[in-house]
C-alpha cells in the first residue's frame, strides 16, 4: 500500500490530550506507513529548509522552523485575520492586508521544498486546512506528480465572501490542483459548486479574465466525526468521574447547562449567554434548579478581534453574574481555560444541556463528544445551531437559529422540560449517526477517493458530490 503523508500547519504532541484527529490519523499512519508533517511550533532567524524527524508516541513527525515574520503573516495574518473571518462570513471582522499573502504563500512554498524531497513516487499526500491552500500547486510547480487530497476543517465561504479575500482567484486555482477536495457538509459543496460553476474572474487578480478548470478536482462531502465508542468509555473513566463528583457536589441538584468551545468569534458566545439570561428573565422557576457552565479556552489572543470577543463576554457574563446572583445562589461559571479530554468528557455526561450554538461552524466535534458521553439510561439534550456542519447528521437535536436569542432560551426551556422517554428516543438516534460518522470512517472514506488503486479516473463527477455523506 502507497505510503501516506498527511500535512497540517499543528502537528500532533506529546501525551494523552490528542484531539481525535490526531488520534484517528496515528492509527491510519501506523496501518499505511507514512509521517506527519508540518509546523514545529518554533521561530528562527532563517526559515529551515530541511525539516528534522521526530517520533512523538511512536508517530514519525517531519518539522520545519518558519522566520516570526512568515509565521505572523502566514498565521495570525493571511490565515486566521483574512481566510477565517471570510470563511465564516464574518467579513465585518476581517482585516484585509493584501501583503500578508506573501508571507502565506511563502510559508506554503518552504513547506513544498521541505517536503519534496522526502517524498517518494507513489506517496499519497493529505493536506489538512486553510493554511496550506496553495500547498499542492507549490509541490506541482517543483515536479510532484502523486495523488494529493485537501480537506477544509472550516465552513466554505458563498462567492460573495471568497471575492473579498485578495488573491481569492489564485486560491481558487491551488484547490483546482489538488486531485481530491474535502469538505464538512453539503452545505460546502453547494458553496463551492456554485463558485466553480459562476465564477466570474477579477480582472485585477494575477490571471485576467481567466477562469479555473476544476475538471480534474473530485469535490464531496466527508464529514468528520470523533470516536464515539472511545468517548463513551472515557467519560466512565475514574479521571472523568473525578470531575464528575466535583461538580456535582457544588450543583446539589442543578441542572447543569454546558458550553464548550475555543474563545472564537464564530462561536455565538455572547449570543449562547443572552439566551440563557433570557430564560432566567422569563421564567422565574428555572432561577436556583439551573446552572450554565460555559468553558472557553482562548485562542488567536495575539489578534484583536478575539480580544475583544474575550472583553465583550467578560462584559455579558458579569451583567448575567449581577443581575441573578443571590448570596448563596449563582446562575453562571465561566472557566476561561483548557481541560483535558477525560474532564470535559465527564461534564459533558453531567450535563442536562449540551448547547453547541455557533454562529457557523465547519463541523463541531462538540456537538459529537457531547452525544457520545451521555448516560444512555439518563442522557442529557444537545440544542444544536443549524449553521454548524453538524446540523446535517444531528436531526434530532434541537435545532436553533443561534442569531434568535428568544429562539435558543425557547429550546433552553424545552431542553430542561424534556422528558426521559423523548430525551432517549433523541440521544439514540444521535449515537446511532455519531457511530456512522466516526473519524475512523471519515478518514477510510477519503483515503478511498484518493487512494489510486480506487480513484476511477479524473474529473468533476457531479452525481458523486453528495455520496459520501449520505452514506
Ligand atoms: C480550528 C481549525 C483547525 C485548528 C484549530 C485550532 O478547529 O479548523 O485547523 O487547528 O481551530 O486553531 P489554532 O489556530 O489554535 O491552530
Amino acid at each position: 500500500m502507497s505510503r501516506l503523508i498527511v500535512v497540517s500547519n499543528r502537528t500532533p504532541g506529546r501525551g494523552p490530550a490528542a484531539g481525535g484527529l490526531a488520534v484517528a490519523l496515528r492509527k491510519t499512519l501506523a496501518a499505511r506507513d507514512g509521517f506527519w508533517f508540518g509546523w514545529s511550533g518554533k521561530l528562527s532567524d532563517t526559515p529551515s529548509e530541511e525539516a528534522h524527524f521526530d517520533d512523538i508516541d511512536g508517530l514519525t513527525i517531519a518539522q520545519i522552523d518558519l522566520t516570526r515574520e512568515d509565521h505572523h503573516a502566514y498565521y495570525a495574518g493571511f490565515s486566521n485575520s483574512i481566510l477565517w473571518p471570510s470563511f465564516h462570513l464574518r467579513l465585518d471582522l476581517a482585516t484585509i492586508e493584501g501583503h500578508w499573502y506573501e508571507g502565506y504563500r511563502a510559508v506554503n512554498r518552504q513547506f513544498a521544498r521541505a517536503l519534496l524531497p522526502l517524498l517518494q513516487p507513489d506517496d499519497i499526500i493529505w493536506v489538512h486546512d486553510y493554511h496550506l491552500i496553495p500547498l499542492a500547486n507549490e509541490l506541482r510547480n517543483l515536479g510532484a506528480r502523486n495523488r494529493i487530497g485537501f480537506y477544509l476543517h472550516i465552513p466554505f465561504p458563498t462567492t460573495d465572501a471568497l471575492y473579498a479575500i485578495p488573491h481569492h482567484n489564485e486560491l481558487m486555482r491551488d484547490l483546482s490542483r489538488y486531485d481530491v477536495v474535502g469538505m464538512q457538509a453539503n452545505r460546502d459543496v453547494t458553496a463551492f459548486t456554485e463558485f466553480a460553476d459562476h465564477q466570474s474572474p477579477s480582472s485585477l487578480s494575477g490571471n485576467p479574465l481567466r477562469s479555473v478548470d476544476f475538471t480534474r478536482t473530485e469535490t464531496a462531502a466527508f464529514p468528520i466525526g470523533s470516536d464515539p465508542d472511545a468517548f463513551a468509555r472515557l467519560a466512565v473513566t475514574p479521571a472523568a468521574t473525578k470531575m464528575v463528583k466535583r461538580v456535582e457536589r457544588s450543583l446539589r441538584d442543578q441542572k447543569l447547562i454546558l458550553g464548550v468551545d475555543r474563545l472564537d468569534y464564530s462561536k455565538g458566545l455572547p449570543q449562547r449567554i443572552e439566551a440563557y439570561e433570557k430564560l432566567l428573565a422569563n421564567d422565574t422557576r428555572f432561577r436556583r434548579a439551573v446552572h450554565m457552565m460555559q468553558v472557553a479556552p482562548p485562542s488567536r489572543d495575539t489578534i484583536k478581534e478575539y480580544q475583544e470577543t474575550s472583553d465583550t463576554l467578560d462584559a455579558i457574563c458579569g451583567r448575567v453574574m449581577g443581575r441573578f446572583s443571590e448570596p448563596d445562589w449563582q446562575p453562571l461559571t465561566y472557566v476561561k481555560r483548557a481541560y483535558g479530554q477525560p474532564s470535559l468528557a465527564g461534564l459533558y455526561r453531567l450535563a442536562r444541556v449540551g448547547l453547541v450554538t455557533p454562529l457557523r461552524d465547519g463541523m463541531n466535534l462538540v456537538a459529537h463528544e457531547f452525544v457520545a458521553s451521555q448516560d444512555p439510561a439518563n442522557p442529557g439534550v444537545l440544542i444544536l445551531s443549524r449553521f454548524a456542519g453538524a446540523a446535517e447528521i444531528f436531526p434530532e437535536a434541537i435545532q436553533v437559529n443561534p442569531f434568535d436569542t428568544d429562539e435558543t432560551a425557547e429550546a433552553l426551556r424545552m431542553a430542561l422540560d424534556m422528558p426521559l422517554d423523548e430525551r432517549i428516543a433523541r440521544w439514540t438516534a444521535l449515537m446511532e449517526a455519531s457511530r456512522r460518522h466516526s473519524v475512523d470512517n471519515w478518514a477510510a472514506s477519503f483515503l478511498a477517493r484518493l487512494s489510486p488503486d480506487t480513484s476511477g479516473g479524473v474529473g468533476v463527477n457531479r452525481d458523486m458530490l453528495y455520496l459520501a455523506s449520505t452514506a
